[in-house]
Formats: C-alpha cells, sequence, structure tokens
C-alpha cells in the first residue's frame, strides 16, 4: 500500500476530497464507499468546498454498515448520520446512496440484498475507510474472515465504549452490528484508509506492515492492489 503522510486532518481531507472530484470528473455516476465515524469528517467536509457548483445528480453511495437494534430515524444511525454529513450538505440524491439495513424484521436478508444493490452497481469505485483502535475496517471485528460479504456481527466491547461519545452512555451502543464483509470491501477498486491520532498507530501498525491475520482484519488492505494510507504523523508513529 502507499502510505502518504500529512500535516493533520483537514490536509488529508483535502487530499481525498481532490481525489474523489477526480473521479466524479472521469465518471459522473461514480460509486464511493462512504464510511462513518468521526475520520471521514474532514474529508466530507473539503468535499463541500470542493463539490460546489458540480453536477453530483448522478453520484452513487454504498455506505460501509449500520447499527442493528435502533431504529433508522435515530440520530446516530448511520443512515441518519450519513444523511446528515454526506447526501444533504454534498446534495447528493438520497435515491442513490445505500446504507445497510438494520431492521429486525428484514434481516435475515438484508445483508445479501446489500451485496446485489453493489453488484448491480457495478462495485465501489472508491472505497474510504477508517480504522478502529482493535483494528477493525467496516465492522468487520477481530476474527472476521477475509472472504466474508455483508452479514450482521457483534460489536467488541472495545468499539461500543469507543463509540459511547456518540450516545448517552454505553448501554446505549447496539450490540450487533450489520457490516460489508472483508471480501465485499476487498472488491472496491481503490481503498482509501484514514487514519488520526496516537489511538490509530497500532491498528495503522498492524494493518500496513503486521502479518495477515483475522486478528487484525485492516490488514486485509494488503491484499488489495490499490490501497491508499492517509495519516497523520501520530498515527503514522509505530510504522518501521
Ligand atoms: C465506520 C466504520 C468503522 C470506523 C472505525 C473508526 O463506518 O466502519 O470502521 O471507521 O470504527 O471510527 P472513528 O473514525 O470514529 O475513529
Amino acid at each position: 500500500a502507499e502510505v502518504v503522510i500529512v500535516e493533520n486532518a483537514e490536509a488529508a481531507g483535502a487530499l481525498v476530497a481532490t481525489e474523489i472530484v477526480e473521479l466524479i470528473e472521469r465518471r459522473a455516476d461514480a460509486v464511493l464507499g462512504l464510511a462513518t465515524g468521526s475520520t471521514p469528517l474532514p474529508v466530507y467536509q473539503a468535499l463541500r468546498t470542493q463539490l460546489a457548483g458540480r453536477d453530483v445528480s448522478q453520484v452513487r453511495g454504498f455506505a460501509l454498515d449500520e447499527y442493528v437494534g435502533i431504529d433508522p430515524s435515530h440520530p446516530e444511525s448511520y443512515r441518519s448520520v450519513i444523511t446528515r454529513e454526506v447526501v444533504e450538505p454534498l446534495g447528493l440524491d438520497p435515491q442513490r446512496i445505500h446504507v445497510p439495513n438494520g431492521a429486525l424484521a428484514t434481516i435475515q436478508h438484508a445483508g445479501d440484498d446489500y451485496e446485489v444493490a453493489i453488484d448491480a452497481a457495478g462495485g465501489v469505485d472508491l472505497q474510504i475507510l477508517g480504522i478502529g483502535t482493535d483494528g477493525h475496517i467496516g465492522f468487520n471485528e477481530p476474527g472476521s474472515s477475509f472472504a466474508s460479504r455483508t452479514r450482521v456481527k457483534t460489536l467488541t466491547e472495545q468499539t461500543r465504549e469507543d463509540n459511547a461519545r456518540f450516545f448517552d452512555s454505553i448501554d446505549d451502543v447496539p450490540m450487533h452490528c450489520i457490516t460489508q464483509g472483508l471480501g465485499t470491501i476487498l472488491k472496491a477498486r481503490h481503498l482509501v484508509l484514514l487514519a488520526f491520532g496516537e489511538g490509530k498507530a497500532e491498528a495503522v501498525a498492524g494493518a500496513v506492515e503486521g502479518p495477515l491475520t483475522a486478528l487484525l482484519p485492516g490488514s486485509a488492505i494488503q491484499l488489495h492492489p490499490h490501497a491508499t494510507i492517509v495519516v497523520d504523523e501520530a498515527a503514522a508513529s509505530r510504522l518501521a
């Protein structure tokens, strides 16, 4: 993978946003792979300026994951987050932006349905990724198969603690999620993994330089022919 060390998260956001704008210039109906959490926010922020005045009506997108067991209208559902941080500020067509369906009633088919939708769109052109402190990408927690497809997973205690900041208390953080699998993520044509801060340094080193292991799901990116890692100095600090 190509590692790009940048000054700060804002610079990373501008860099990745430029890449996305160029993609959309080449292909008006580009398919973006959208991450949630804090890490991609500078990208979405930079896109507000960089995409202003451009035609984004054909742009398509697939979110990485969604919580299971909270209503889509909950402000911290990833459906809500993607609407608030991406669809509305960038003026994307909500019909073209997909988030896995975490509703219990349809959960048995939701993973397969999502895979079919991604394939029908011709696959993801550029997948934005963050990484968990435990090395997860998407919500593929340690132990996830490299061949996995979109499915329900149990969140680790670590991830629930990490994400408690978005909820009133850790007890409100869902136990389960539906996430693109590592095999799903690896099908995207270009992976762009971002990470900022000392807390991500170990996960980044493991993903980029460590052994290929299901214990550090981010190491799956080493199997991808076109992966770009954009990090600040702190997140790069454990790289050889
Ligand atoms: C989010 C996702 C997760 C996050 C990771 C890091 O859609 O799939 O893998 O990217 O948990 O979260 P932040 O960016 O909040 O540190």
